[in-house]
């Protein structure tokens, strides 16, 4: 299997693997974020991807999302994990906890969001905007290991750069979110257009804006997910047990039901 990794805030690589090559190129869209790093276990190759590129010099309302999803699509992977770091809006999460989304809502305005143009109309069904295989198997995977995850939950995606407000993560909380970031989307629906099972692991490394009296640091953020990177590393050694037999999703026909005939 080829499995792409895409790594957020305090996860710009992955240590502990054997690197086989760089993959560097340029796609109809422009650069991705970085080089794609091929690793190999058990006969398993990983494509890994640091969203916000090698020195974080991408904002996530400035990265190249369509770039980033395009150059997975010329190296063929079976399916995408993504981690991203999260605000917890539910109050029953606390920084440390891990969360596998099971909804988004996108609150981003500006960006580049899909890769149908003009000439080339298509509308993909997203009831459901995470692989419902790839999700089973995480949750089978992240079961077998002693960490605190919750299995579903919405994730609500801002635009950023900046933090929320009290008052914009009150609403949030009232709408029924539970985590709030800024890049599963249009991370997710690109995916899904170009037929790739892609589904999300977050780590929640802060209480959300106004529910703690603490001012949100960046410093925060990259702690949490540093610390969380032990298990992080295992989730992704785990993937290699995702064998093609276990996806009965429709994510590969996404585009098949989607154009006018
Ligand atoms: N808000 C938005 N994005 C985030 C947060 C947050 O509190 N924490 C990590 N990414």
């Amino acid at each position: 299997m080829k499995i792409g990794i895409i790594g957020g805030t305090g996860l710009g690589k992955i240590d502990g693997f054997k690197f086989i090559s760089e993959i560097k190129f340029d796609t109809k869209y422009g650069l991705p974020s970085d080089s794609y790093k091929e690793f190999e276990t058990e006969g398993n190759s990983f494509f890994f991807l640091s969203r916000h590129g090698k020195n974080h010099q991408f904002p996530p309302h400035l990265i190249n999302y369509r770039a980033n999803i395009e150059g997975f699509r010329m190296i063929g992977v079976d399916f995408i994990v993504a981690f991203a770091a999260v605000g917890g809006i539910n109050k029953t999460l606390k920084p440390g906890d891990f969360l596998i989304p099971d909804d988004l809502v996108d609150f981003t305005n500006g960006r580049e969001t899909s890769f149908s143009e003009v000439g080339d109309v298509f509308h993909i069904d997203f009831t459901e905007p995470f692989c419902i295989s790839v999700r089973n198997e995480l949750i089978k995977i992240m079961g077998n290991m002693d960490i605190s995850f919750y299995s579903r939950g919405v994730y609500v995606c801002t635009n950023g750069p900046r933090l929320e407000s009290a008052a914009e993560i009150k609403m949030f909380d009232r709408m029924g979110f539970d985590v709030v970031g800024m890049t599963l989307s249009p991370e997710a629906a690109l995916a899904r257009e170009a037929g790739i099972c892609y589904a999300a692991v977050n780590v929640v490394s802060n209480f959300a804006a106004g529910t703690t009296k603490n001012l949100l640091t960046t410093e925060e953020v990259v702690s949490a997910v540093k610390s969380s990177e032990g298990n992080i590393l295992k989730i992704i050694k785990s993937l290699s047990t995702i064998k093609e037999k276990d996806k009965n999703c429709k994510c590969g026909e996404s585009i098949k039901y989607a154009r006018f005939k």
